[in-house]
C-alpha cells in the first residue's frame, strides 16, 4: 500500500564543496513504500544526500525527483510531499516538544481543534505524552530524536527522510524508533529514506540498503542479497597454545583466505572446499587442540570489507 506513486530517483547525482566531491555521481531509487538504509561510515556523503534530496543544497550535477517532482526545479512540491528529520535537529532548548509541535503545524496552515488534536496524537504515537509540557532542554538524547519525528511527521507527508536517526541512542530507544519506523511503512505506506552508521539498523528494518563510501554507492541490495554476495562464513580458531599458531594458520589456509581475527586467533572465509566439520576434523587429525572455534555468518560488514577494503564497525567506534 502507498500513497504516493513515485518514491525517489537520482541519476548521476553530485555534489561538490571545492575540492571535496562528497557525493560522486550516485544512481538510486526507491520505490513507494519501502524502507531504504543508506548505510556508510563518517563522511561518506550521506547528509549531503539527503540534503539535495531534500531541496536544502543544490546538486552540482545530475537530476533526482521525489515525489515525482524535480529537486532543482520543483523544490515547493517537493518539500510538500516529504518530512525531514536532519542530523543537526535545530530543537530550541528553552520550548516545550508540545510548543514545537504547534509553531510547525502553524507553519503548515494547521490550526485551532485540527492542531490540538494532531499533537496529541503525534505526542503519543513517538511516546512523549507526558513529557510534551516539559522543555526541550530537559529531554534526553532519545526523546529529542523523537520529537523530531514528530515534527517530520506534521503535515502527514508520504515520503520521510531520516539522517542517522538513532545514533548515540541507547539500545531500547533505539528500537522504539525502529518499530514507530517500520509502522509507517508498513501500515500508512509511507517511503522512508533512512541514513545510518550502524549495521544492525540497516540490517532490521531496510528492506533495502545502499552502502556508501567516499561519495559512491557500492552495493546495493536486499540484506540478505547482499550477504549472500559474500556467502561464505568464516572460521575462527582460538588454539590452546598460542605456540601453534603458525601450525594452526597452515592448516586453515587449505580451506581459505585469511580473514581478521582477535589476537591470539586465527581465521579464514571457508571458500568452499570444506565446511566446519573438516576443519574440526583436520585440527583432530593433525593434533593441533582449539580452545574455540567459532563460526560466523556473513554480515553487512563483511559485504563493506569486500567492497571497500575497511571494516564499518571500526569506523563506528572512532
Ligand atoms: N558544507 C560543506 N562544506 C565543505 N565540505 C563539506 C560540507 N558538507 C560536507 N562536506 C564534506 O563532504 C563529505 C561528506 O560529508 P557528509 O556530511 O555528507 O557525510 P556523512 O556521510 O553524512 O557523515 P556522518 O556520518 O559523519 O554524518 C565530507 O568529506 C565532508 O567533510
Ligand atoms: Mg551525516
Amino acid at each position: 500500500m502507498s500513497r504516493s506513486d513515485e518514491g525517489i530517483e537520482a541519476i548521476g547525482l553530485r555534489r561538490q564543496f571545492k575540492d571535496v566531491e562528497a557525493v560522486a555521481g550516485i544512481d538510486l531509487r526507491v520505490l513507494p513504500g519501502e524502507i531504504y538504509g543508506f548505510l556508510g561510515p563518517n563522511g561518506a556523503g550521506k547528509s549531503t544526500t539527503v540534503h539535495m534530496l531534500t531541496t536544502l543544497l543544490p546538486p552540482s550535477g545530475g537530476r533526482a525527483t521525489v515525489a515525482g517532482f524535480d529537486v532543482a526545479k520543483q523544490g515547493s512540491q517537493v518539500r510538500a510531499a516529504i518530512g525531514a528529520a536532519l542530523q543537526e535537529a535545530a530543537l530550541d532548548p528553552f520550548l516545550t516538544g508540545a510548543e514545537h509541535l504547534r509553531l510547525q503545524a502553524s507553519l503548515h496552515g494547521i490550526r485551532g481543534d485540527e492542531r490540538k488534536r494532531l499533537i496529541g496524537r503525534l505526542l503519543d504515537r513517538v511516546g512523549l505524552t507526558s513529557a510534551g509540557n516539559r522543555k526541550v532542554r530537559a529531554y534526553s538524547g532519545g526523546m529529542k530524536r523523537r520529537l523530531d519525528l514528530a515534527l517530520a511527521l506534521i503535515h502527514d507527508p508520504s515520503i520521510l527522510f531520516l539522517d542517522e536517526p538513532t545514533t548515540g541512542l541507547d539500545p531500547q530507544s533505539r528500537t522504539a524508533l525502529w518499530d514507530e519506523v517500520g509502522r509507517l511503512a508498513r501500515d500508512e505506506g509511507v517511503t522512508v529514506f533512512l541514513t545510518t552508521q550502524y549495521l544492525e539498523e540497516a540490517d532490521v528494518l531496510a528492506d533495502r540498503v545502499g552502502i556508501i563510501d567516499h561519495g559512491r554507492i557500492v552495493a546495493e541490495g536486499t540484506p540478505s542479497q547482499l550477504k549472500a554476495q559474500i556467502g561464505k562464513p568464516t572460521v575462527e580458531v582460538v588454539p590452546e597454545s598460542p605456540d601453534e599458531l603458525e601450525r594452526l594458520r597452515e592448516l586453515l589456509r587449505r580451506f581459505g583466505a585469511e580473514t581478521a581475527a582477535r589476537p591470539g586467533a586465527f581465521a579464514v572465509q571457508l571458500d568452499g572446499h570444506g565446511a566446519l566439520p573438516e576443519v574440526v576434523r583436520a585440527l583432530d587429525t593433525e593434533n593441533l587442540r582449539a580452545a574455540q572455534i567459532n563460526l560466523h555468518e556473513p554480515s553487512l560488514d563483511d559485504v563493506f570489507l569486500a567492497k571497500t577494503g575497511r571494516t564499518l564497525e571500526g569506523a563506528e567506534e572512532e
